[in-house]
């Protein structure tokens, strides 16, 4: 007879499975866009502006960070990436150089637009992981919830929390004076609301 090794975790249920494939999915096309977003920026600024680069820098830094940590879950867990890789790529890259061509401003609120949404979407995850880990809590032998899980929570809270810096840098530095503003704010939300309800499915 075999022998039954012992779990380490108790097995995530497929709701929970599902989710997580999901999750880090899109988490992993967006940080991917958003490290590009500043990589574009960056390029423009560092001749343009070279005392505003350190700034994109130090964003652009930790976006590298976000994104590494989702391409290493998405390798872990054995996550297909999303689809449309290639295009997030690309528009990420043409936003963050065409926003920074039209000046510091407009550079700063595309930051502001993106982190609106994004922002919002880390706390949509973060009210549904702990939905989710309750729930797991509640039907584990042990009473423990998937440590995964957990460590997922903390990750998407420490990112919100690094997306949200962005927000109050984009505000700081006068993302509020580029013009059009309503305009170029709101294509950039509703492009970056399209692509999460993308790349969450495809
Ligand atoms: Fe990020
Ligand atoms: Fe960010």
């Amino acid at each position: 007879m075999a022998v039954k090794l012992p779990e380490k975790f108790p097995p995530l249920s497929p709701d929970a499975r599902q989710f997580l494939s999901r999750l880090i999915r899109v988490d992993q096309a967006g940080e991917l866009g958003a490290d590009l977003i500043y990589a574009g920026q960056h390029r423009v600024f560092k001749r343009s502006r070279p005392s505003l680069a350190p700034l994109i820098r130090h964003m652009w830094d930790q976006e590298i960070h976000h994104h590494k940590t989702f391409d290493d879950l998405q390798n872990k867990h054995r996550i297909r990436p999303s689809l449309f890789s290639p295009v997030w790529k690309i528009a990420a890259y043409g936003l963050g150089m065409g926003t920074a061509i039209m000046g510091k401003e407009a550079a700063m609120a595309c930051t502001l637009a993106v982190e609106t949404v994004i922002g919002g979407h880390y706390n949509n995850q973060l009210r549904e992981l702990v939905r989710i880990l309750e729930e797991e809590s509640r039907i584990s032998r042990d009473g423990q919830a998937s440590a995964e899980l957990r460590a997922l929570a903390k990750t998407v809270s420490e990112f919100r929390d690094d997306e949200l810096e962005h927000l109050d840098t984009a505000v700081e530095n006068d993302a509020d004076k580029a013009t059009p503003y309503v305009i170029l704010t709101e294509t950039i939300k509703t492009g970056c609301r399209a692509a999460v309800w993308i790349a969450e499915r495809f």
